[in-house]
């Protein structure tokens, strides 16, 4: 059997209001786009935070032509309707005029795999608004590479021999192999800096019961402000992990949220906050126009069709964490405009501070 895609393409092409959430007619003109492509297999539309996602499966690979000009396309319709309702920041991410065969670069973010179907097949969609791609480190290597978390490294002799991660360097577009666990401190000491070094992909081993050649975890890993050379938006991120049979069962992969980490995007790009996993129905930004959110949606693929996904972080079992979460943005909320809360320096993304710096220049005297 040929092999399945299963690719998520994201956009902010307009918030409603402001940068909180994506308004439904947009969804609707969206939906109504994908279900008269006969390119897909199946999709389904949804949002995160003002970020409008689109998930598709088909047989068409990856950085396919006709899936990324249907995802375009679909954004440009959409930013059509978002002009027309004065929706906030309408067209914000697509920030080229002209489609040349491939997404990648022009704005929206995308994570993408093709693999061969298991017998039975579970995915999981994470999509975070007002965060990075590197809000992703953190819960890809506890999947894929912490004992504490997926029990199954320890004991299932099909995971024992560990992963393999493909790490960017998203400063200097380059990109390493790394091996777990035999190089944990190393891996570590790349995925730590997470705003430069982050995880783009995951393989299982030579050894493995899975093609060693087929990802088991993407990310997209796009970063808006170097692909506009100035802010313009953000780069909030999505994920894509299979679980089960040889791989981390679901509640392994569910569980890294089980702790509202750290992560950077938060108010104007430029704060750190904690991450806070939520049901689809408050995948909206509203405090300090956060906290950050990650989504959960997970659903069993089979010859490329999945039904309607299943609203993982809709459960009393993650009640606590959101409180936890709650807890720590007021926690970080009362340092304002002082560090760790506020970005350091050099990563405020799109701020008056270097002006006002260019500013006080001259009346800056030597010691
Ligand atoms: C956008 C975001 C928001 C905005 C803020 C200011 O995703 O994170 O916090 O940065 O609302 O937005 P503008 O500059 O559009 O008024
Ligand atoms: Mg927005
Ligand atoms: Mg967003």
């Amino acid at each position: 059997m040929s092999k399945t895609t299963f690719s998520i393409i994201k956009a902010d092409v307009g918030g409603y209001p402001g940068h909180a959430r994506v308004h439904d007619e947009l969804m609707e003109v969206a939906e109504k786009k994908l279900s008269e492509s006969d390119v897909l297999i199946n999709y389904h539309v949804t949002h995160c935070g003002d970020d409008l996602e689109l998930l598709m499966t088909h047989r068409e690979g990856e950085d396919s032509e006709k899936i990324h000009s249907l995802a375009w396309d679909t954004f440009q319709e959409a930013t059509e309707k978002a002009k027309e309702l004065g929706l906030y920041g309408a067209g914000q991410d697509l920030l080229s005029d002209a489609f040349s065969g491939n997404v990648r670069g022009m704005g929206p973010g995308i994570a993408e795999m093709e693999f061969t179907e298991r017998k039975a097949e579970p995915v999981v969609a994470f999509l975070m608004d007002k965060t990075e791609p590197g809000a992703f480190n953190y819960p890809i290597f506890k999947i894929f590479a912490d004992p504490f978390n997926t029990a199954g490294l320890v004991i299932d002799p099909s995971l024992h021999p560990g992963f393999r991660f493909e790490i960017m360097d998203i400063k200097e577009n380059k990109k390493i192999m790394m091996n777990a666990p035999e190089e944990l401190y190393d891996i570590l000491a790349l995925l730590g800096a997470k705003g430069r070094f982050v995880i783009k992909r995951v393989y299982p081993k030579e050894n493995s019961k899975l093609p060693a050649d087929e990802p088991v975890a993407v990310v997209s890993t796009e970063k808006l402000y170097q692909v506009a050379g100035e802010y313009v938006g953000k780069d909030d991120p999505v994920a894509l992990v299979r679980a089960q049979s040889g791989l981390p069962a679901l509640g392994e992969v569910l569980e890294p949220f089980a702790h509202p980490y750290l992560v950077s995007g938060w108010m104007r790009g430029s704060h750190n906050g904690p991450i806070m996993p939520v049901s689809q129905g408050d995948a909206k930004c509203t405090r300090f126009d956060g906290p950050p959110r990650v989504l959960s949606l997970g659903t069993q693929v089979k010859n490329g069709e999945f039904d309607e996904p299943a609203d993982l972080f809709d459960d009393p079992a993650f009640d606590n964490v959101r409180e936890k979460s709650a807890d720590m943005a007021e926690y970080m909320r009362r340092h304002g405009p002082f560090e760790p809360h506020r970005l350091p320096m050099e990563e405020m993304e799109y701020t008056t501070l270097p002006e006002v710096m260019d500013e006080l220049e001259e009346r800056f005297e030597e010691l």
